[in-house]
């Protein structure tokens, strides 16, 4: 048994089924049900006068605690309610007029891309970056695509294709160096993979509660370089960014001085409850004992399957692999269906069967699954 397996009590999941689904949405605890009923007995109780007193100062304290996470502060961090509104809003603050390209890769998460891609009318450009092992980019392909016309390098931390981790430092000094600017997609990395912002570089990175923060759907951040939240302004907005917003004066906006400034509307305040809760765990374990345990469960895994004779789609090197792991499969519906059949949870992408352990699973789990689905 690893060092992390007491926690496995806080997961009900586990007393009926094997969760090895992590990388689409990790489990509920105990702790976040707890914290969800916290707030609903205030909405019960009180109604919207916990917002002064209780409900604003949870939402800080979510911002202070997503900064903690990746090395910044609450005053970086913006909260909103998925990656695809945060990075809608990062792209209306950008001028894409002497510089209108957009460079992404083919392993991204499309929703990324697809903020550009509506603004192709306006005449700004989408270069996607091909992968030649269908694995990882290599930074030097990254680095051509990037000129003097860019804008930005848009890209992920870990592919959520394939768990291959991306070195931040290497594609943000690449935009750096011809002027662009970066923006990280950590949804599949923050939390099983520590990450430092500051040390990375990178101006801009969105990351939430849905997988392996533990917080559930409709809650996520948006940070933003401290000398960029001065300089940039965006033109998808709404009145969580504005400084003064229970002035209600529909004349004039007057812009948060820190990152807030990035946000939109009223945030769902349930999400902000679930994600407190997952944030409980993660802070009390650490991201570096949370890697620790899911690598040695991730290689454990991925010995097995190949020891069943399993092909997998995987970086190369273990210190570039997450805990994602893609297992070739002429009908990975069927395989899906079949681990389902015998109570194990896991995933499919096209051509391959995804399986995703974290800190709660054990050895036992990755037996099973890999019992059902070479059976
Ligand atoms: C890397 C990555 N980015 C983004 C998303 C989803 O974005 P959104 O919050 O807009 O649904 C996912 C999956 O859900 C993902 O794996």
């Amino acid at each position: 048994m690893h060092p992390l397996a007491k926690y496995r009590v806080e997961f009900p999941i586990f007393q009926q089924k094997i969760y090895l689904n992590s990388c689409s949405l990790g489990a509920l605890s105990t702790r976040v049900r707890r914290k969800l009923n916290e707030m609903l007995d205030l909405w019960d109780a009180r109604g919207a006068s916990a917002w002064y007193d209780v409900w604003w100062g949870a939402c800080e304290q979510l911002r202070q605690w997503y900064g903690e996470v990746i090395g910044a502060s609450s005053g970086q961090i913006a909260l909103h309610a998925s990656v695809s509104t945060a990075t809608a809003v990062l792209a209306s603050a950008l001028d894409y007029t002497k510089r209108p390209k957009v460079v992404t890769t083919a392993l991204d998460f499309p929703t990324v891309a697809y903020q550009w891609l509506a603004k192709r009318p306006a005449g700004v450009e989408v270069v996607v970056v091909e992968s030649p092992d269908g694995v990882t980019v290599p930074v030097e392909a990254i680095a051509r695509a990037v000129d003097e016309r860019t804008a930005l390098v848009a890209t992920s931390h870990v592919f959520f294709t394939t768990g291959a981790i991306q070195d931040l430092r290497a594609i943000s000094d690449a935009a750096h160096a011809k002027g662009a600017l970066c923006f990280v997609d950590a949804y599949q990395s923050v939390g099983q993979i520590p990450l430092e912002v500051g040390a990375s570089g990178v101006d801009f990175l969105t990351a939430g509660g849905l997988k392996w923060l533990l917080g559930g759907t409709g809650i996520v951040f948006l940070y933003v370089r401290d000398e960029l939240v001065k300089k940039l302004t965006p033109t998808v907005t709404g009145w969580f960014a504005h400084e003064h917003q229970f002035a209600f004066d529909p004349r004039e906006i007057v812009w948060y001085a820190d990152a807030k400034r990035f946000q939109q509307g009223t945030p769902a305040l349930a999400a902000v409850y679930t994600q407190l809760g997952g944030m409980e765990i993660i802070r009390e374990i650490g991201v570096p004992r949370i890697r620790d345990v899911t690598q040695q469960l991730t290689e454990d895994l991925i010995s097995r399957l190949q020891a069943a004779g399993h092909e997998l789609r995987m970086a190369q090197r273990p210190a570039d692999r997450s805990a994602i792991v893609m297992v070739s499969s002429a009908d990975p519906a069927a395989g899906v269906k079949r681990l389902a059949d015998h109570g194990v949870i896991v995933d499919y992408r096209p051509g391959h069967v995804r399986i995703s352990p974290y800190f709660y699973n054990l050895a036992e789990d990755n037996a099973a699954a890999v019992q059902f689905l070479s059976a």
